[in-house]
């Protein structure tokens, strides 16, 4: 009774100030975070406090943010893009180096965008004609495999190829192999942007040191290949409208879209560009990961391999985007890698104005990193976090995976939450369906070896070994 009275001896409870992560003597946690940005993150994480504030750098030298690691602070943060905006260090970089996409667009920009994109991702066309590539893709890598039986791949660079083959496909309808030796020359650029996300003055680009003409030539690289395959695709259409052949591709959708809102407004060339860019960038290197990852954890396992053997051989081959919902394991392992390796492994916001997290002051003009890597390997959220295991996933209807709505989000939450979703989780089990329909798995690998790019990604070759079955 009562303890909510406020009396003399206890003044009422204002704003507490969240905990603060020193790290070590005067640099804080800034070297920590740049030689393992995922390990220190959990460390962080492992304290008591749901926020943590974190100073990066010697003073004069420093990036201070906050951490949250709690699901209940996700929500209020991911559904007020209003007050928590993109405007972090990291966000910066992008918006400067690769243009105003959806990505990083925001306000009414972002509300146009979105309203423009809408026909490109329907279910129809997604369980249609992207997933027809899909499966076209993954059988050719696996007819490519047959003829290395016996033989061990590199899985992540295979997942690279081809999930850079069926983005390219369904965004240009266009053969990727030169473009794809390009992107991959030029894949250091992701590991570059990060490391300027994370100290306080980055020097600008323009400075030219080695290192930054090395990003600035990977950057004009990139822009590139986008713009070449946007030039190839209006040769062949000069016009820039669709014929019934390349109707459904996603170039094709953009450069023809009209505002529903307002029909006289179209994408600019330049627009067209940078949203074209971002599909490419984060279309593909996400769901390799998700896909890399989980194929070693599967090679690790012959438990959840047969688990999924006897899945697919209760389905025609190749398997097809209509026998997904009876692809249940299937399903439940790609969930489980994404909660492992979530590609997107740390989100930011900017706060507009004085918040309060938790219970905790949070300033005006404060970054805070929302990380579904720290969510999702909490031994508070998860038991045994690190361990490989898809029955997490074997819930009752409206039970959520973890127990709360936010303690599984590798796409985000709220009016952000990733455009590409539904795609990605119709390519990712389709793919993983066609290989392992085909093959058995096994690798030396006990532990999948990661860094923190811009995305999350393995950071050495990932050997597997292959039995045609
Ligand atoms: C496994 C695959 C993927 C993962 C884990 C992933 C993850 C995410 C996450 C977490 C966000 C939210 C970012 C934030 O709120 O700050 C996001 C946004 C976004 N993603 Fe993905 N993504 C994946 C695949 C894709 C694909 C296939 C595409 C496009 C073809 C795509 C395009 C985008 C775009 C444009 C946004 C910005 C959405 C907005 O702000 O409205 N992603 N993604």
């Amino acid at each position: 009774m009562g303890t909510d009275v406020h009396t003399a001896d206890r003044p009422p409870a204002g704003p507490a100030i969240p905990p603060h992560f020193a790290g070590r003597p005067i640099v804080g946690a800034g070297i920590d975070l740049q030689r393992d940005f995922l390990g220190t993150l959990l460390t962080i994480a492992a304290g008591p406090s749901p926020v943590t504030k974190v100073v990066a750098g010697p003073p004069g030298w420093r990036r201070e943010f906050y951490l949250t690691s709690h699901p209940d602070a996700v929500g209020p943060i991911l559904s007020a893009p209003e007050r928590w905006v993109k405007q972090t260090a990291t966000y910066e970089i992008v918006r400067r180096t690769l243009g105003n996409g959806m990505l990083t667009a925001e306000g009414d920009e972002w509300r146009r965008q979105r309203r423009f994109l809408a026909p490109v991702f329907t279910p129809r066309r997604i369980a249609g004609a992207y997933a027809d590539i899909i499966v076209d893709e993954t059988s050719r890598l696996a007819d490519r495999w047959d003829t290395t039986t016996g033989r061990t791949v590199d899985v992540h660079a295979d997942m690279v190829e081809l999930t850079a083959r069926i983005i390219g496909r369904i965004l240009f309808g266009a053969d990727m192999t030169e473009a794809i030796r390009r992107i991959t020359r030029v894949a250091f650029v992701n590991e570059a942007l990060m490391r300027r996300g994370l100290v306080p003055h980055p020097l600008p680009l323009a400075v030219p040191t080695p290192g930054n003409r090395r990003v600035v030539a990977g950057l004009r690289e990139i822009r590139s290949v986008a713009s070449d395959l946007i030039a190839e695709r209006r040769r062949r259409y000069p016009s820039g409208r669709s014929t019934a052949d390349d109707a459904q591709d996603m170039l094709s959708l953009l450069l023809n879209a009209r505002d529903a809102e307002n029909p006289t407004d179209r994408l600019t060339d330049q627009e067209v560009a940078d949203q074209v860019l971002i599909f490419l960038l984060a279309g593909h290197e996400t769901t390799a990961s998700t896909l890399a990852c989980g194929l070693v954890e599967l090679a690790r396992s012959p438990h959840w391999q047969a688990v999924l053997h006897s899945e697919l051989d209760n389905i025609g081959y190749p398997p097809a985007s209509a026998d997904l919902p009876r692809l249940v394991w299937t399903g439940r392992a790609v969930r489980e890698s994404l909660r492992l390796y979530p590609a997107a492994h740390t989100l930011g916001r900017r706060a507009l104005a004085d918040e309060i997290l938790c219970g905790y002051a949070i300033p005006a003009g404060s970054d805070v990193l929302i990380s579904p890597w720290v969510l999702h390997r909490s031994p508070r959220i998860w038991p045994e976090p690190a361990r490989f295991d898809p029955t997490r996933f074997d819930l009752p209807d409206g039970a959520l995976p973890g127990g709360s709505r936010h303690a599984w989000m590798p796409f985000g939450a709220g009016p952000h939450t990733c455009v590409g979703m539904q795609l990605a989780m119709t390519e990712a089990p389709l793919v993983l369906a066609g290989l392992l329909r085909r093959f058995e798995f096994t690798t030396e690998l006990t532990s999948v070896p990661l860094t923190a790019a811009v995305s999350l990604r393995p950071s050495r070759p990932l050997p597997v070994s292959l039995r045609a079955r």
